[in-house]
């Protein structure tokens, strides 16, 4: 009993804690005080964000009790506030694919969305509608950046098909990236091999501007985003058998559809081609995440958003933790030929699912 009320305890400290640290995160205070090296006073604080001091000093409190930054008391002059050098390296923006303090955003940011909906959805069993999350597109780009600059090209790219697809991108080969977002990862591809050919597919027109912009950006001229329902593939003869590689990152478990969207994969890919699902990695059974050290908040996650996006259109509404046994069985009723899941090197939170057609 007394246990169990020191766990609640803890979970209200903690809750508590990753909304305060999501709105550090987002308001840049953390990297404010990480470049700066050293503890700075409220006022010298709040100069360097431009961040209102009475705030600050509330965020600050929270901060200092909930042991991420440190407080110095001055007895002749004011106090100080210090951000360790080890924590700014989970918490900034510096920190790359080890960035933590980017999904402490995650969890407000989908309850501002959709806790309502959500709700009614227990009542229900409808969907929630992809119109409630309108900022949930720019937080995902925020994401794919922090995971994808500093990994995909160095790292994952070389590691697939144990070196083979790197050949093959740098002489020349057609790339399509299913529900390629705001278009992070299609637009470091397509930097990176300037032989090959990149297609961006999504179904979210403001996150395709936002993909072409990004393209732009880059002085890009090997790459299009295109608005597709990745169910509706196979309806479009001009994508039959067109590529050689097709990835998905995080795309398919919040699809309405996903059979009809792997099908469309399997249809677009030529005979030699590949396909790289990259996806959550758990189990399809709730017992065996019991250990799953991330295990409450993604299916919070899914719950807030993955699962019921998944359930609209009379959709099939896996969710996130749909599991790899799950994910392997779609796979092949999709009718690939070779489905094998891979861990992926310095990357915990995810499966690689190589696919051949
Ligand atoms: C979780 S986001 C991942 C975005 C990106 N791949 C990344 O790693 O940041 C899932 C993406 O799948 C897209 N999507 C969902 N359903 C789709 C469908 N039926 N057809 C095409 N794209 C879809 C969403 O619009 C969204 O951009």
């Amino acid at each position: 009993m007394a246990d169990f009320s020191d766990k609640l305890v803890r979970i209200l400290n903690y809750g508590s804690l990753n909304l305060a640290l999501g709105i550090g995160y987002a308001l840049k205070i953390f990297d404010v005080m990480d470049e700066k090296g050293c503890a700075l006073s409220l006022g010298e604080l709040s100069k360097a964000t431009g961040l209102d001091a009475r705030y600050l000093k509330e965020w600050l409190g929270i901060m200092v009790t909930g042991g991420i930054i440190e407080m110095t008391e001055k007895p002749d002059t004011d106090d100080t506030f210090f951000l360790p050098s080890s924590h700014g390296e989970l918490l900034c923006r510096r920190a790359g694919n080890n960035n933590l303090g980017v999904y402490t955003q995650e969890i407000p940011l989908l309850t501002s969305c959709a806790m309502a909906a959500v709700k009614q959805g227990f009542q229900t069993g409808q969907g929630v509608p992809f119109s409630n999350y309108p900022d949930f597109q720019e937080f995902m780009s925020e994401l794919a950046d922090a995971k994808h600059r500093k990994v995909l090209i160095q790292e994952f790219i070389p590691y697939v098909d144990q070196g083979r697809l790197e050949k093959r991108l740098q002489q020349g080969i057609r790339v399509c990236d299913l529900g390629c977002g705001q278009g992070v990862a299609a637009c470091l591809m397509a930097q990176a091999y300037p032989n090959s050919e990149f297609v961006g597919m999504d179904n979210h027109e403001k996150a395709l501007e936002q993909a072409r912009a990004l393209s732009k950006s880059f002085g890009l001229s090997n790459i299009e985003f295109i608005n597709q329902d990745a169910a509706k593939i196979c309806d479009t003869p001009e994508f039959s058998r067109h590529f050689d590689y097709v990835c998905a990152f995080d795309a398919v478990h919040d699809q309405s559809h996903p059979l009809d969207a792997l099908k469309g994969v399997k249809y677009m890919l030529r005979d030699e081609g590949l396909f790289s699902m990259i996806d959550i990695k758990a189990s399809t059974n709730i017992k065996d995440n019991t250990n799953h050290p991330m295990g409450p908040f993604l299916y919070t996650v899914s719950l807030m958003h993955c699962m019921p996006i998944g359930l609209n259109d009379n959709g099939s509404g896996l969710g996130m933790m749909w599991g790899k046994q799950q994910a392997m069985d779609l796979l092949r009723e999709a009718g690939f030929s070779k489905v094998c899941a891979e861990e992926i090197p310095n990357d915990s939170f995810n499966l690689h699912f190589l696919c051949a057609p």
